[in-house]
């Protein structure tokens, strides 16, 4: 009897909405070679590219460097007559290309260096990355009169201006050059200089694709699983909280932020070692904002704000790249990355306003406005790192309030800091690495308004919107030197300019490599 009545067994599982995201093939950066020969004598290449300089006080025309007048003879072409010609006044930026009929070459680019300071280079570096699109190959002798650093930035400059990201059909619609060639380096460092700025720039170029992939495919799973292979290919340590495990050790806040998506939240870890470390050696704690996608929840954002939401786990990508390329640098001191990662969506199981969370450890928030997630997940990980790996410092980096891109614009990323030598070395390395960071007070005073009714801490202070957020933060660092990074002000470039493509900047990484990468990143504090 019962065989024939029996109901058909209910899905086990929910039948899949749409159909999976699969990502195609992406472009590389440029590969970079040394040679001590100038253009003229290196066979084989597409494009020379020449620095130009700027005229000096007495000069009456801006100079050609390095290779410039052999080219010339060579190709029977008057370059200086071109620039006078052209009126070519050597800035950066500036570059005049002249095609050619040759065996040898077939395109010449004079580029303006400026007044040839690091910045200049690094921006000559795009400017050649930007009009060498689709070549086999670019000799520049343009690093060739570089200042120290300038080898290294010209690198980095022409690796972050080549960089591409596409989901077409029909394949990328151009690709960066596919070889630069640094002609004239005869410095015995340019090999290390190189190693370092190819570090820099990938983790920047890495940063900035996991920021552009959109969230049908980029869950927290999908995060942790990209964490996974950076960990395995630069040796690094991994662990990845699924949400039985963070609903088993307390971490209220990733937990709320995500519960109403299908996709549950993870929060990454990722150890780095140096090479010889001992019991004493300090550890850095790095903490990045991993929201897979930004709705706001049930205090909805609206259409213009949502667009770019996608990229609201940019600081958390900032974090991963940077861990990736410790080893890279020679980065003498452990470093532990956390990436709280939760998409903040809408639905019935939603946190609400008003509602109450219980973050890692024990402090309570109220949620006052669901948009306000970012600190959230930041506490759960700011908690759990002071009370389990007794950090010697501790760094967030966070797309973290619309009121810091309000205070500073999109050129700047702004950060606080409750130690002075950490924000000293933290302004150092944003000057050296060309990720523009000012400084924000931690105004003690506006600490009234981060506390709640009900509970210790009330998510949506407003007022100065990144200062309250900061100070939010501030206490899930109990005593340590706390550095906080807000760059939703600069996570996203408008338009070309510079190193800058537009879209994800991916920013974070290189500042962050810069300090961890030196000599002794902990001066004056461990
Ligand atoms: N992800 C946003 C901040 C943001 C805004 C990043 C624009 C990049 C560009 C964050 O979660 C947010 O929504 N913050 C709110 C906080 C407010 C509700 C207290 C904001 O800034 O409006
Ligand atoms: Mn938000
Ligand atoms: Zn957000």
């Amino acid at each position: 009897m019962a065989a024939s009545s029996k109901l058909p067994a209910p899905p086990t599982a929910a039948p899949t909405a749409q159909l999976p995201a699969q990502l195609p093939a992406q472009v590389s950066p440029p590969e970079f070679a040394l040679s001590p020969a100038l253009p003229h004598q290196i066979g084989g290449a597409e494009v020379w590219a020449l620095p130009v300089v700027p005229a000096d006080a007495e000069g009456d025309g801006p100079s050609l460097g390095p290779g410039a007048e052999e080219a010339g003879d060579l190709l029977g072409l008057d370059l200086l007559g071109l620039l006078e010609a052209q009126r070519a006044t050597g800035r950066t930026g500036e570059v005049i290309s002249v095609p050619v009929v040759h065996d040898d070459v077939q395109l010449i680019l004079l580029v303006g260096v400026g007044d040839q300071s690091v910045t200049d280079f690094r921006r000559a570096g795009a400017t050649v990355a930007r009009a060498t699109k689709d070549r086999a190959s670019v000799v520049t002798s343009i690093t060739s009169i570089a200042p120290d650093g300038g080898l290294g930035a010209f690198v980095v400059g022409a690796m972050l201006g080549s960089f591409g990201f596409h989901w077409r059909s029909s394949g990328p619609k151009e690709r960066p050059v596919a070889r630069i060639v640094l002609a004239g380096t005869t410095d015995e460092d340019a090999d290390d200089e190189l190693a370092r700025a190819l570090a820099a720039g990938g983790a920047g170029w890495r940063s900035r694709m996991l920021a552009c992939v959109p969230s049908n495919l980029k869950t927290p799973a999908w995060l942790a699983e990209q964490a996974e292979e950076f960990a395995a290919a630069a040796g690094l340590r991994v662990e990845v909280w699924d949400e039985v495990r963070l609903a088993a050790e307390g971490f209220g806040g990733v937990l709320a932020v995500g519960s109403a998506s299908v996709s549950p939240p993870r929060m990454i870890r990722l150890d780095y070692t140096p090479h010889g470390a001992t019991k004493k050696t300090p550890t850095v704690v790095l903490v990045g904002k991993g929201i897979t996608f930004d709705t706001g929840g049930l205090d909805i954002k609206p259409p213009e704000g949502m667009l770019s939401m996608k990229r609201d786990m940019s600081g958390g990508a900032a974090v991963l790249a940077t861990m990736a390329a410790l080893g890279d640098v020679g980065c003498p001191v452990r470093v532990i990355g956390l990436v709280p990662a939760a998409e903040n969506a809408i639905g019935g199981a939603a946190m609400r306003p008003g509602d109450v969370i219980r973050h890692y450890g024990g402090r309570t928030s109220e949620v006052n406005n669901t948009d306000a997630e970012g600190r959230l997940v930041l506490a759960d990980a700011m908690a759990y790192a002071v009370a389990e790996l007794d950090p010697a410092v501790l760094v967030d980096i966070a797309t973290l309030t619309g009121a810091m891109k309000v205070a500073l614009g999109q050129g700047t990323g702004g950060y606080f800091a409750n130690d002075e030598t950490l924000a000293g070395l933290l302004a150092k390395a944003s000057a050296s690495s060309g990720e523009l960071l000012w400084r924000m007070p931690l105004v003690a005073d506006y600490e009234e308004r981060v506390s709640s009714r009900v509970a210790d801490g009330d998510n949506a202070a407003g007022g100065a919107g990144a200062i309250t957020a900061a100070l939010f933060l501030q206490h899930f660092a109990g005593d340590v030197p706390w550095g906080h990074i807000d760059f939703a002000s600069i996570a996203e470039a408008p338009a070309e300019r510079y190193e800058w493509t537009q879209g994800p900047t991916g920013f974070g990484p290189r500042l962050l490599l810069d300090w961890l990468g030196s000599a002794d990143p902990l001066e004056g504090i461990a």
